[in-house]
């Protein structure tokens, strides 16, 4: 077998200051210990914090020092953890098994669920309100809002399907896809990237030119994630992948390998792969992403064949 796939040092390296600012964010919040038990057990101890490295890593290429994205990191953790609490509910995906460990409606009861699931996502909006710069707070929360409203609409489409929406009758499959996907999964990645841009302190602020090519990089990472993630779904088992595989056919769920086969799927993976790595390369006027960019190209090298 290949050895599998692993990000180098350099890339991982924020990963203690990440995680030990997301334990103070869960830890230090005033609320019921139950609610604050189960606010932690599905934040803290698992989950590969790919959106927190894409946010530290957007920092410093934008030209920011990696600490500057913490607020940004912390709140796209949370929103995170939040969408995979309520994605496992029985009313969405039914799953029993998240990050190696029974899911939290199975562990603490649904309704503890839900109710740990609006804390978290509640809670996001709260450390940007306390841990970001004040003139930072206002665009930082527009990303995060605007985001987490692109994803609730793709897990909406996901869950309940395209019935009432305009075009529904002419879209084929890939399109309809694509919308999901960009939805459920995209959103969040971008915003990961364009909140972590928007956190370096750099003079003048961070340009639009900058912010414009995070976005497209996010764009292309962001789909090929979830082609990845149903790539997973059908080729991997259940212990490897810490969540239970196969379900998506069960489900009958839209997937990128039911459309296109498992074949084509990883063809467009590389090709959004390229599209990506592109988006980083150095053009002067844009605003000089190259330089810095090395991790957040080894992040999309390495998204594109990941494992789990
Ligand atoms: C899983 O995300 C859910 C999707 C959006 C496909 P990750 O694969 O990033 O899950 P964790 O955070 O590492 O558990
Ligand atoms: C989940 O997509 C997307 C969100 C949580 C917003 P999936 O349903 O494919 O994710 P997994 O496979 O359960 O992690
Ligand atoms: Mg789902
Ligand atoms: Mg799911
Ligand atoms: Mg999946």
């Amino acid at each position: 077998m290949p050895p599998a796939p692993s990000l180098s040092p350099e890339v991982l390296a924020p990963l203690a200051e990440i995680e030990a600012a997301l334990a103070r964010a869960v830890e230090g919040t005033d609320t019921p210990t139950l609610l604050r038990d189960a606010m932690a057990y599905a934040t803290l101890d698992g989950g590969k914090r790919l959106r927190p490295l894409l946010a530290w890593h957007a920092c410093v290429a934008a030209g920011g020092e990696g600490p500057e994205s913490l607020p940004a990191c912390v709140a796209v953790e949370l929103v995170h953890c939040f969408s995979l609490v309520h994605d496992d509910l029985p009313a969405l995906d039914n799953d029993d098994l998240r990050r190696g460990r029974p899911t939290l409606h199975r562990h603490a009861g649904e309704a503890m669920a839900i109710l740990a699931g609006d804390a978290l996502l509640t809670h996001a909006f709260g450390v940007l309100a306390t841990t970001a710069p004040a003139d930072r707070f206002g665009p930082l929360a527009r990303e995060l809002a605007a985001a987490c409203e692109r994803m609730i609409a793709g897990q909406v489409l996901d869950t309940l399907g395209f019935e009432g929406e305009p075009d529904a009758d002419t879209m084929t499959d890939q399109q309809r896809l694509e919308a999901v996907h960009h939805g459920k999964t995209g959103a969040m990645l971008v915003a990961s990237l364009r909140m972590g841009g928007l956190c370096a302190a750099v003079k003048d602020g961070v340009s639009e030119g900058i912010l414009d090519r995070l976005t497209t990089f996010g764009h292309a990472v962001g789909l090929m994630f979830q082609v990845v993630d149903d790539l997973l779904d059908v080729t991997q088992t259940s212990e490897h992948l810490g969540k239970r595989s196969g379900k998506d056919a069960e489900a009958g769920k839209l997937t990128y390998p039911r459309v296109l086969g498992v074949d084509r799927s990883r063809a467009l993976v590389r090709e959004l792969e390229a599209d990506a790595i592109e988006a980083l390369a150095p053009v002067g006027d844009l605003g000089d992403l190259g330089a810095n960019a090395e991790p957040l190209r080894a992040l999309a090298q390495y998204l594109a064949v990941r494992t789990r």
